[in-house]
């Protein structure tokens, strides 16, 4: 297909969120049920390039690879997003892959719709500010509206609904400023996750009596998780991020039928958690739709928190990352 416009290309980290979006008030605008808020890490990036492209249908590259099926009509979707708000009908050509694990839970979907809306958005000459990015991004997968942003990023649940919901539910940084911590990803499976976020976001909602609770006490966590950043209190902060998240896995195991991300290897690192709790060294789990746990822990702490975890077994592998960048466009060629 011959080219018809330039090539964006952009680079976005994965965040993890220290108090969790888990379930949607809006499918179809992704409008999530509460706010959350995240650190952007400086691992794992998504780089992804989009140019227009003279051509019957859009072509995607992932990891590599031709996509096809729920990947490829995921990205195509996005795009006809980007289309739409561009006033633009041309197909694309979208190469884009992933440093780290894809769908293993360890954010790929956030870096992924991060660095494609801010190379699509280039690509088809929308001028969008970077809360406008957030809200777009939004709408690939909600916890790539945070990833736009470096740093502590709370996104807002927003207010009301429809396009009052659109325009009010997107990402900002927090500041946070002074504090730099360090955060452990302990990688105990690889491979792509059973049951999508989506998938059991909907289940859980739908069927699970402890989601209300939950979604109560996430709203009490956030502002509490606020409060602790502006002081730079990190045991408080990895309190507060530990129990939101046992409380989120709470949501999925009691939906009917129960969900379980949580392997035995998964447990194993949480006891170990507790167990470098018990020496003196503050450390806190976090975990996501996926087994492998994150250690969010002081800089200084983290190379002996590295070692105890990857000291386990082979079951799990570790990678620890610190605060990272916001999403970048890195070159635009004609
Ligand atoms: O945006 P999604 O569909 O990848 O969902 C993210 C859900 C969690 O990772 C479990 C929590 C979060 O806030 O990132």
């Amino acid at each position: 297909a011959a080219v018809t416009g330039p090539t964006a290309e952009s680079v976005a980290y994965p965040n993890i969120a220290l108090v969790k979006y888990w379930g949607k008030r809006d499918e179809d605008l992704f409008l999530p049920v509460t706010g959350s808020l995240s650190m952007t890490l400086d691992i794992f990036p998504t780089t992804t390039s989009v140019r227009v492209i003279d051509g019957p249908a859009d072509v995607v590259e992932f990891n590599g690879v031709t996509a096809s099926g729920a990947e490829r009509t995921r990205i195509e979707t996005f795009l006809d997003l980007v289309r739409a708000k561009a006033g633009r009908g041309e197909r694309a050509m979208v190469v884009t892959s992933n440093a780290g694990p894809t769908g293993a839970g360890l954010a790929s979907s956030a870096s992924g719709f991060a660095a494609l809306a801010t190379a699509a958005a280039a690509a088809y000459e929308l001028d969008l500010d970077p809360r406008a990015l957030s809200r777009l991004a939004r709408r690939g997968s909600g916890s790539a509206s945070r990833s736009i942003f470096g740093g502590f990023v709370v996104w807002h649940a927003g207010e009301g609904e429809g396009e009052a919901g659109d325009q009010s539910s997107f990402a900002e940084p927090i500041g946070g400023d002074g504090l730099d911590p360090a955060l452990v990803v302990a990688v105990v499976n690889q491979g792509t996750k059973a049951v999508s976020s989506r998938v059991a976001m909907r289940a859980t909602t739908a069927t699970s009596p402890f989601y209300r609770p939950w979604a109560e006490s996430s709203v009490l966590d956030l502002a509490e998780m606020r409060k602790a950043i502006a002081a730079r209190d990190l045991p408080t902060i990895g309190e507060i991020a530990e129990r939101n998240a046992l409380g989120m896995h709470a949501t999925m195991l009691t939906a009917r039928p129960g969900i379980r991300y949580l392997s035995p290897h998964s447990i194993a690192i949480l006891d170990t958690v507790l167990a470098l709790r018990a020496d003196g060294i503050m450390a806190y789990a976090t975990i996501d739709a996926g087994p492998n746990v994150k250690v969010l822990c002081s800089r200084a702490d983290a190379p002996h928190v590295d070692a105890t975890l990857a000291g386990l077994g082979d079951f799990v592998t570790t990678r620890t990352a610190h605060i990272g960048p916001a999403a970048s466009l890195t070159t635009t060629s004609p």
